[in-house]
């Protein structure tokens, strides 16, 4: 692949960011990377300055709902190394999400070149401090001007990147959702596409003005079984088991769902990917063997769920402490992200120089 040309922006708004309160997605950096699909292939990509891009209002994503993204984290180790932390099974996901959405692939090299381009130039923007990172959001949507319902023969690949703190300020409250629905089995609830997003909107509005931060969503069937949180999977401590929904075509693969379960094995943890039922999240709050819950997602990264309301009940989880699971896992996670730990597992990415 040729090298990615860039366009510098002429004038650089990094003075402008306070990176002691950088709270997540407030700030764009200078440079985006932009390509498109036309003619049957990936065109060449560029990095061009963050900015508008020329669009018409009969461009089908905004129609008919092909557009899907990705989010992926940046970090500078402690040797001041620019890392990603595992582009490559974010590529997988990219690339299972486009196939439901029946867009064209690109290849994987395509796909990292890219990233390293972007990531290269705004390197400056790549925060230090800790639990902040540089937030990579790969989008992809349809942009051939049309009514016809039909499936796009144009598309436009952009990279976005904003430097980020934690995604949650404190510990989140969430309710069970009884009524609404995320996704249904055979549905594209595992795909990372913007309509997953939009149609949460609305319950978890009507959550949020209740007092709650986020819906836990459960199965489109009955109701019964809890599936993910939208924004994030979810892991439960129960019985001193790491328990978590077992993946199905309704929950999103999380990047950080799979690493904190490999980490968990790693430590002796046991480990339980299968149903779990809202039944039993009840009785081990009732009995006292539910003993932690949180989110884990790429900008949630492992965000503590300090109560969980089951049809008006309201579930308050123990405090957490430097013995809970979830501050190990995370500590773990963060250690091999920043060079403190070795990368065992091989998902630390060094960007080329
Ligand atoms: C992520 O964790 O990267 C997400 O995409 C969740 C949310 C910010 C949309």
């Amino acid at each position: 692949m040729n090298p990615i040309p860039v366009e510098r922006i002429s004038q650089s708004r990094l003075s402008m960011i306070d990176f002691n309160n950088l709270g997540f997605g407030n700030y764009l950096s200078d440079h985006m990377l932009l390509a498109n699909y036309n003619d049957g292939r990936w065109q060449d990509p560029k990095v061009v300055p963050y900015g508008e891009i020329p669009m018409t209002p009969a461009m089908l994503s905004l129609h008919y709902g092909q557009a899907i993204f990705e989010g992926m984290k940046a970090f500078k180790n402690k040797n001041g190394e620019l890392i990603i932390f595992r582009p490559q099974r974010h590529y997988q996901r990219l690339l299972k999400s486009m196939e439901r959405m029946c867009m064209p692939a690109m290849s994987e090299e395509y796909f990292i070149n890219s990233l390293n381009a972007v990531i290269k130039t705004d390197e400056q923007w790549v925060p230090t401090s800790e639990g902040s990172s540089l937030y990579l959001r790969p989008v992809i949507f349809a942009t051939e001007s049309r009514l016809g319902v039909k499936i796009s023969d144009e598309y436009k690949f952009v990279i976005l990147t904003s430097p980020v703190g934690p995604y949650f300020a404190k510990p989140v409250r969430v309710k069970v959702e009884e009524h609404y629905v995320r996704a249904a089995e055979g549905g594209t609830g595992f795909a990372k596409c913007a309509g997953n997003y939009g149609g949460a909107f609305y319950p978890t509005q009507l959550a949020k003005e209740q007092g709650f931060d986020q819906v836990l969503w459960t199965d489109a069937c009955d109701h019964k079984y809890i599936d993910e949180s939208g924004a994030m999977n979810v892991m439960f401590v129960l019985n001193g088991k790491l328990v978590t929904p077992k993946l199905t075509s309704a929950i999103l693969d999380g990047v950080t769902r799979n690493s904190l379960l490999t980490l968990a094995n790693k430590m002796g943890i046991v480990v339980e990917e299968r149903k779990v039922s809202v039944a039993e999240i009840k009785e081990g709050f009732e009995k006292g063997t539910l003993t932690e819950a949180f989110g884990a997602g790429t900008a949630a990264v492992v965000s503590t769920i300090a109560a969980i309301n089951i049809s008006g009940e309201e579930c308050v989880l123990p405090e957490i402490n430097g013995h809970s699971i979830q501050l190990r896992l995370k500590k773990r996670l963060e250690d091999i992200r920043h060079g403190y730990e070795p990368d065992e597992f091989e998902w630390i990415y060094k960007i080329p120089q």
